[in-house]
C-alpha cells in the first residue's frame, strides 16, 4: 500500500501536536516510542491532527480505516487470487508502514472488534512485530515506525479490551477549540468568505453553542463553504438556508 498524500493543515491549540510528537520520541535505544490514542467528538479534527503531526516529522503517512468488519488478516496480509490462478499475498497499510518505517494512523480504532485488535497486541508492546497466520511469517517493524489511533467517543463503537487500552497510551483527549481558533480554521480552510457573512455566521454559532448544539469544526467548515456558494448563487438569506441544511436543529439529538 502506498502512503497517503494529505496536505490538510492543522492549527494547533492546547499543544496537542506537541503531545503527540512527544509520545513518538525515542530518547535512547531502550526507550520505546508510545502509541497514543486521540479521542474526541466526530468532526473535531483528530485525523487531521495525526496526519499533520506525522507530516511535520517528514514521515510518510499510512492510514488504516477500521470498521466493524475488519478481520485480523485485513490488518496484516491477505491472499488474493491473480489472473493466472496464482495466490499473491498483499500487505495492508499497517504492514507497509511497519516495513518502510512510516507513521500509521489507525483511524476510528474503536469501530474494530476485539479479535482484530488481538492480532496487533505484539506490535503495540516491546515486541514490535505482527504475525501473519495466512502467510506463515513474522513481520518486524522498522525502528522509525510509529503509530497512533483515533477514536470517537460516541456510543456506536466497541469498548476496547483492557490489555489493548493499556498498550494505547497516552490518551490525548481533544476538546473543541476556542472561538478564536475556530475563526482561524475557517479563514485557513475557506478563504474568500465575505467578512460580513463570517461575522453573522459566528454570532449564530455562538448563540447555538449557548443552547448546547455541539456543532463540530467540520460542521462549521461545511456551513461556511455552503453559505458562500449560496451567496455566490444570489440566494436569498444564504446563511439561514445553509444553517437549516447543514446544522442540526436545536434540541435534536444526533447530527445527520
Ligand atoms: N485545528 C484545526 N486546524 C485545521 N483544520 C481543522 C482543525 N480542526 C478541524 N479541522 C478541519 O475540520 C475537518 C474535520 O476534521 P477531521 O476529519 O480530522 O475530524 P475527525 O475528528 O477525524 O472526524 P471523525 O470523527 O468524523 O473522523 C477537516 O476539514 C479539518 O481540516
Ligand atoms: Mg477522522
Amino acid at each position: 500500500m502506498p502512503p497517503v498524500r494529505t496536505e490538510d493543515e492543522w492549527i494547533d491549540y492546547n499543544q496537542y501536536r506537541q503531545q503527540l510528537q512527544a509520545a513518538w520520541l525515542r530518547l535512547s535505544d531502550v526507550d520505546p516510542p508510545l502509541n497514543p490514542r486521540l479521542i474526541g467528538e466526530p468532526g473535531l479534527g483528530k485525523t487531521t491532527l495525526a496526519c499533520a503531526a506525522a507530516r511535520a516529522l517528514r514521515s510518510d503517512v499510512y492510514i488504516f480505516q477500521c470498521t466493524v468488519d475488519t478481520r485480523p488478516e485485513d490488518l496484516v496480509v491477505t491472499p488474493v487470487i491473480t489472473g493466472n490462478r496464482k495466490i499473491e499475498y498483499r500487505a495492508s497499510s499497517v504492514v507497509s508502514a511497519m516495513i518502510r518505517g512510516g507513521i500509521l494512523i489507525l483511524d476510528e480504532g474503536n469501530r474494530m472488534p476485539e479479535k482484530a485488535w488481538a492480532s496487533l497486541a505484539p506490535l503495540l508492546d516491546g515486541r514490535r512485530y505482527v504475525d501473519s497466520t495466512i502467510a506463515a511469517i513474522r513481520i518486524p517493524a522498522a525502528p522509525d515506525f510509529r503509530m497512533c489511533v483515533t477514536m470517537n467517543d460516541d456510543s456506536s463503537v466497541f469498548d476496547l479490551p483492557g490489555y489493548i487500552q493499556s498498550r494505547l497510551k497516552p490518551k490525548i483527549e481533544l476538546l473543541p477549540p476556542p472561538w478564536a481558533i475556530k475563526e482561524e480554521i475557517v479563514a485557513l480552510k475557506c478563504p474568500g468568505v465575505d467578512a460580513e457573512l463570517l461575522n453573522r455566521m459566528f454570532a449564530e454559532l455562538k448563540a447555538r453553542a449557548a443552547q448546547q448544539c455541539g456543532d463540530s469544526v467540520r460542521d462549521i467548515l461545511s456551513l461556511a463553504q455552503y453559505a458562500r456558494k449560496l451567496q455566490h448563487g444570489n440566494f436569498d438569506q444564504p446563511l439561514r438556508k445553509a444553517i437549516e441544511q447543514i446544522l442540526t436543529a436545536p434540541g435534536a439529538t444526533a447530527a445527520t
